[in-house]
């Protein structure tokens, strides 16, 4: 069984919305052989990004960069995960009141270092709330279970 994980921090009843959305979609029926955990940034540990096969980050954006707790979880797995996981396949939402640009470069140089692979292009979810957002998420996770439950990446 392929583990996907999803590392997605929540302060708003909007972003547990995005969350649980990825997740759904990451748990379609149709998806045999993955198995698929949502966890807050302080859960997450280098263990789990080691055991995994694919991740999902989700982020807001704040003061004009990604969330202190993503940033805390990369700066607690990075070293520890930087031989072992390149090529790890990855996916990143962002959810940014206004913007997104900064939190966008801020995950990249990150994920440049760790050498992890992209399966699609980064979701930017910007401005007011919109209900579509939580579809978007939905495929997000579904396109991520569904390529490694096929094998694609
Ligand atoms: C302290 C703080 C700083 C923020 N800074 C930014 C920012 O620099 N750029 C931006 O686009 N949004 C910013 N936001 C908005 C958040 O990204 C947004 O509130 C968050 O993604 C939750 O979305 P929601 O309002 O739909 O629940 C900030 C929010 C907070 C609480």
């Amino acid at each position: 069984m392929k583990q996907l994980i999803i590392v997605a921090n929540t302060p708003s009843e909007n972003t547990a919305s995005l969350a649980d959305a990825v997740l759904q979609g990451a748990q379609s029926p149709e998806i045999e052989d993955v198995s698929s955990r949502l966890l807050k940034p302080l859960e997450a540990t280098a263990d789990d990004v080691l055991s995994a096969d694919g991740i999902i980050i989700g982020s807001t954006e704040n003061f004009g960069a990604m969330a202190g707790l993503i940033k805390d979880f990369f700066e607690r797995i990075y070293y520890p995960c930087l031989e072992e996981k390149q090529g790890l396949p990855y996916a990143l939402y962002i959810r940014a009141g206004l913007d997104g640009t900064g939190t966008t470069t801020g995950i990249g140089k990150i994920i440049t270092g760790l050498r992890w692979k992209p399966v699609t292009e980064t979701l930017l979810l910007d401005g007011s709330f919109k209900p579509d957002f939580s579809s978007q998420c939905k495929e997000l996770g579904m396109l991520m279970a569904a390529g490694l439950d096929n094998n694609i990446y």
